[in-house]
């Protein structure tokens, strides 16, 4: 199989009747680490986000607001766009359930399904949770009919409408996971799913009756399509129609779709048999991160273990907080962040081990180089070849995207960047004119281990890794094609400090 020139990534859409917090910033934080890798990888690129805008509970929440609906999912919409450019993420497309161009698709597809006789009429009766969006069997129910997910009472609902027929799609899905090994991971979340699958799939209500902040069916006026299934179907449309092109010919089917284990059954079963039964082909890979677990009855501010990443990003810009989300948390795994967390990995990992060495191998090279040009490095030293080893190792990490592993194996090289300086003194070697070679060599094979450094972090850290790029002239666009050595004659110029005391008032 040749290897695809594309790459098509997705984040879940978020639900508007929610303020956007580091939660979702860290799924979009993700998916925008590796469309930045990806396009490193010289891959032509698209990314969608956006928000879920219809349903029971956005129409409650702008009541409750006391706002038209449309007045309410426009503003709060807005507040989701609005964390893109301060979390430095760079989606291709930013999509909205009210598009009308997603209307329209929504449309076209069910209609399709309706006339394949894949939807069909019939009534349903059985406890529902407003919450979910979704109805439950009993024997799911927490005591006293409590929803499983929300621990809050489930209202039972009555209501004639128009199903899927999921159910004949349990065999097909069957065999889909049985090629597919990587279509779900981790491997724990593509068990799950398939015991899902495993324990027998009911028909699904995709209409409802009840209200009317949703997509009109196209053949029964009176009834609007469920959130979920107009929500699963922006992954298709939006490139549909996004920035004004169909791109759909050359992005679909999505490379990898990213998501939370609190929505896998809807996107590993339900949205897989959407798709076939739309006749689509289905996505790659999902993958399923974890919790950050940031609230709760164990966490409170007054503890200082909540984290809230809006100050900081304020005053030390998206970097710090990027970095810290996904250093911390294993990718792929519940973790919790705090404050305390967040300071502590600033100052030892970012201030310490990769400020004070760029700043430090900086101002030695100024001081000890004639003409502050970087001078040839060394090749096949055992410095170079285990950096080289180390990008080696770091690229299949990103390509499986373990991004919490491939950050360390850039940390590896920040640590063995620092040993390098102590180990050869760069002071002690000026003090003897008869060491000259070795301590123009040790600075040049400094820089060259540090421009390495900002290529792996580049899609963590784009601001700080185009801050060391540029202070030994290299353009960060240049920095994946970057050679040991090629940096040779660049002129080096002085850098700020990279990441000053944190200062942070909100304590
Ligand atoms: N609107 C649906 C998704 C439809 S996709 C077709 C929805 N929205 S949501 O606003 O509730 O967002 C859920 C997603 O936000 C999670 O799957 C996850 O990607 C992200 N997260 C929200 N809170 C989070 C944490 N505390 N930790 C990790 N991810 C979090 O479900």
């Amino acid at each position: 199989m040749t290897e695809s020139s594309s790459f098509y990534v997705t984040t879940p859409i978020y639900y508007v009747n929610s303020q956007p917090h580091l939660g979702h910033a860290y799924t979009t934080i993700a998916a925008d680490v590796i469309a930045r890798f990806q396009r490193l990888e010289g891959k032509d690129l698209f990314f969608l986000t956006g928000t879920d805008e219809h349903g029971t509970n956005i129409a409650n929440a702008a009541e409750k607001a006391g706002m038209p609906v449309k007045e309410f999912v426009d503003a709060n919409s807005q507040r989701f766009r609005d964390l893109i450019p301060v979390i430095d993420a760079d989606p291709t497309f930013f999509i909205r359930t009210t598009d009308p161009e997603h209307i329209a698709r929504v449309q076209t597809i069910l209609a399709k399904l309706h006339e394949n006789g894949d939807i069909y009429s019939g009534t349903y009766s059985g406890p529902y949770c407003t919450a979910c969006e979704a109805y439950y069997n009993e024997g799911d129910l927490l005591e006293g009919e409590l929803c499983p997910t929300h621990k809050r009472p489930t209202t039972i609902l009555d209501e004639t409408n128009w199903f899927f027929r999921l159910s004949a799609y349990e065999d097909k899905l069957k065999a889909w996971y049985a090629e597919q090994p990587d279509f779900v991971k981790p491997r724990t979340r593509f068990n799950e799913a398939l015991s899902f699958i495993e324990g027998g799939l009911d028909d699904l209500s995709i209409s409802r009756s009840s209200i009317t902040w949703g997509v009109p069916l196209p053949w029964d006026s009176e009834q609007v399509t469920y959130v979920w299934i107009d929500a699963l179907f922006n992954y298709y449309n939006g490139l549909g129609y996004a920035n004004g092109i169909d791109q759909t010919d050359k992005f679909w089917p999505p490379d990898l779709q990213i998501l939370a284990k609190d929505i896998l059954k809807f996107h590993a079963v339900i949205w897989p048999a959407l798709l076939m039964a739309a006749g689509l082909e289905l996505p790659k890979q999902l993958y399923i991160h974890g919790y950050l677990l940031m609230g709760g009855d164990k966490m409170s501010k007054t503890q200082g273990n909540v984290f809230d990443p809006f100050p900081v990003i304020e005053q030390h810009g998206a970097d710090p907080v990027r970095f810290y989300v996904l250093r911390e948390v294993q990718f792929g795994q519940d973790g919790t962040v705090s404050q305390e967390g967040f300071e502590q990995r600033y100052t030892s990992e970012l201030a310490n081990d990769l400020g004070n060495l760029v700043s430090r191998s900086v101002a030695m090279a100024l001081k000890y180089l004639d003409a502050a040009a970087v001078p040839v490095a060394p090749s096949d030293t055992q410095l170079s070849n285990s950096v080289a080893a180390a990008v080696a190792t770091w690229r299949e990490q990103m390509q499986r995207y373990e991004l919490t592993a491939a950050l360390e194996t850039a940390w590896t090289v920040v640590r063995a960047l620092n040993k390098h300086v102590e180990d050869r003194a760069p002071w002690q070697l000026a003090k003897d004119e008869a060491k000259r070679d070795e301590l123009t060599a040790t600075l040049a094979e400094l820089v060259e281990g540090m421009l390495q450094v900002a290529m792996m972090l580049s899609p963590y850290m784009p601001q700080s890794s185009k801050r060391i790029a540029n202070a030994f002239a290299v353009s960060v666009e240049s920095l994946h094609g970057h050679a040991w050595g090629d940096a040779a004659g660049n002129t080096i110029s002085a850098v700020e400090p990279m990441f000053p005391r944190l200062d942070l008032a909100v304590r």
